[in-house]
């Protein structure tokens, strides 16, 4: 990888480059190309009406072009490569480079630069570009926008395209040979991949728990109780399914690690590749954890809306009119509900903590052993708390054989299965006898014997 300064030093002597199309893509990279200190000719189908293009750039037919310069940026769908072939003699010895993308993946059998390759066998083509848009371009690259990767089967042409991308201030990441094409033109494709997952699981536990307990609160109110209380829906109902949610998808970042620990002592080593579908979900813990807080702070800010919502206000003011008395001050009621606010707002803290110090900005700064100390620990201690905050919520509802509507337990007692399971676990890993034997296989020893 290069990773040279912004202002380098400008191209030796003015060079010559030679851009194939002037559309978006290609207008923008000349113009900066132009900015850098290169000199740029325009091939083009139509050299007469090919519209406006950057200030001091020449533009003529696609083969007096390629005559002039070593190296000839590709700015062409690959639907419109039919002309590389004419232009063909006038390439041979010459650096391709293909800057191409598709609209769908699996489109076509082989790469766009691969196929390139083979119109132009006597050429040297290299992917680059192609993550870099337009817009990125004109605007100057920020740093999301600034990756060039980079791929080709000859080690001079990648070094001048290398070299060339620098000056444009891009840092460029080599994925190796002509083969490595096809990924490379697929990125652009990917929309959030990493968050896909966690995205379908934050959308599957909403709508499960949503209409699970539309189910049980609203309309088993409407059929038993013959009451309408579907008002209920906007911001009770809300501030039951997003806490679930949070919680099971908070133990969900947990559980994955502890799986990876029994398998390690159960295997004996640490040596043995976890099955794909571990892997996929470690990878993506950190998604899941964004988007749990996410709930977890809906969750808050519908708590904040309690005591201005007209029908608590309402039930308050119909109790003291009917009893017209000061009801008995129950000590048991106001040490559950102060511990399960005070644990929450504990639990509230610790998960935005954990949130912070997952982003790059933040987590580059820590050592490993700190980033570990607080993903790991101060995150089992935010479950912990989470989980206290659910139970003692619960209370003695637990017991109590009116809160099982229709034989079904409520939402939060479902919610902490999960975080449950984890935390036990998680207590049986850190028994001084696991740990120990945990510890020494983490380290490199392995349990030998008849598989
Ligand atoms: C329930 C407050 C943080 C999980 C509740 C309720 C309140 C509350 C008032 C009862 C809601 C109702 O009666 O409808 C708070 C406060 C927090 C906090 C003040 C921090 C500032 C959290 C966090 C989690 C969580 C971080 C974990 C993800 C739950 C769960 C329930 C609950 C699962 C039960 C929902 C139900 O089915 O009714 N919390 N909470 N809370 N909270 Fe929290």
């Amino acid at each position: 990888m290069s990773l040279r300064p912004l202002g380098m030093e400008p191209p030796p002597e003015r060079e010559l480059l030679c851009i194939f199309g002037t559309g978006d893509l290609g207008r923008s990279l000349g113009q900066r190309l132009l900015q850098t200190g290169y000199r740029v000719v325009y091939g083009s189908r139509r050299p007469h009406s090919c519209g406006p293009l950057p200030p001091g750039a020449q533009v003529m037919s696609h083969t007096e072009a390629a005559q002039l310069a070593a190296v000839v940026i590709v700015c062409v769908h690959r639907e419109h490569y039919d002309f590389m072939e004419e232009v063909a003699p006038q390439l041979k010895g010459k650096v391709l480079v293909d800057v191409s993308n598709n609209s769908k993946k699996g489109l076509y059998p082989e790469s766009n630069a691969e196929f390139l390759q083979s119109l132009i066998p006597a050429a040297s083509v290299v992917k680059a570009f192609n993550t870099v848009s337009a817009w990125s371009l004109q605007n100057g690259p920020s740093d999301a926008h600034r990756q060039v990767f980079l791929c080709g089967d000859k080690a001079e042409a990648k070094q001048a395209v290398r070299e060339l991308a620098t000056r444009l201030g891009l840092s460029v990441l080599d994925r190796g040979s002509l083969s490595a094409a096809r990924e490379v033109e697929d990125f652009p494709l990917q929309l959030f991949p990493e968050w896909r997952l966690p995205l379908c699981i934050a959308t599957g536990l909403t709508a499960f728990f949503f209409f699970y307990l539309l189910i049980r609160d609203v309309i088993y109110a409407y059929v038993e109780q013959d009451k309408d209380i579907s008002f209920r829906i906007m911001v009770s109902l809300a501030n039951k399914v997003f806490p679930i949610v949070s919680l099971i998808m908070l133990s969900l970042c947990y559980l994955p690690g502890v799986m990876a620990a029994i398998l390690q002592l159960y295997r004996g080593t640490k040596y043995r590749r976890f099955p794909d579908w571990l892997d996929h979900w470690m990878l993506c813990r950190k998604q899941l954890g964004l988007l749990a807080l996410g709930f977890a702070f809906l969750h808050v800010l519908y708590t904040l809306l309690i005591p201005i919502r007209y029908y608590v206000r309402y039930k308050v003011t119909a109790h003291t009119v009917i009893s017209k008395q000061t009801a008995v001050f129950d000590t048991t009621s106001a040490w559950r509900t102060d511990s399960y606010f005070s644990v929450g707002i504990l639990g509230f803290a610790l998960y935005v903590l954990l949130g912070i110090t997952s982003l790059p900005s933040v987590s580059n700064a820590l050592s490993w052993r700190e980033f570990s100390f607080v993903q790991s620990k101060l995150g089992h201690l935010t479950l912990l708390l989470c989980t206290l905050h659910t139970y003692l919520y619960g209370w003695n509802k637990f017991l109590r054989p009116s809160t099982y509507k229709w034989c079904t337990p409520p939402g939060y007692m479902l919610c902490l299965v999960v975080p449950s399971v984890v935390l036990v676990l998680k207590l049986l890993m850190v028994l001084p006898c696991v740990d120990r034997s945990l510890g020494r296989i983490r380290q490199g020893w392995e349990r030998t014997g008849p598989e």
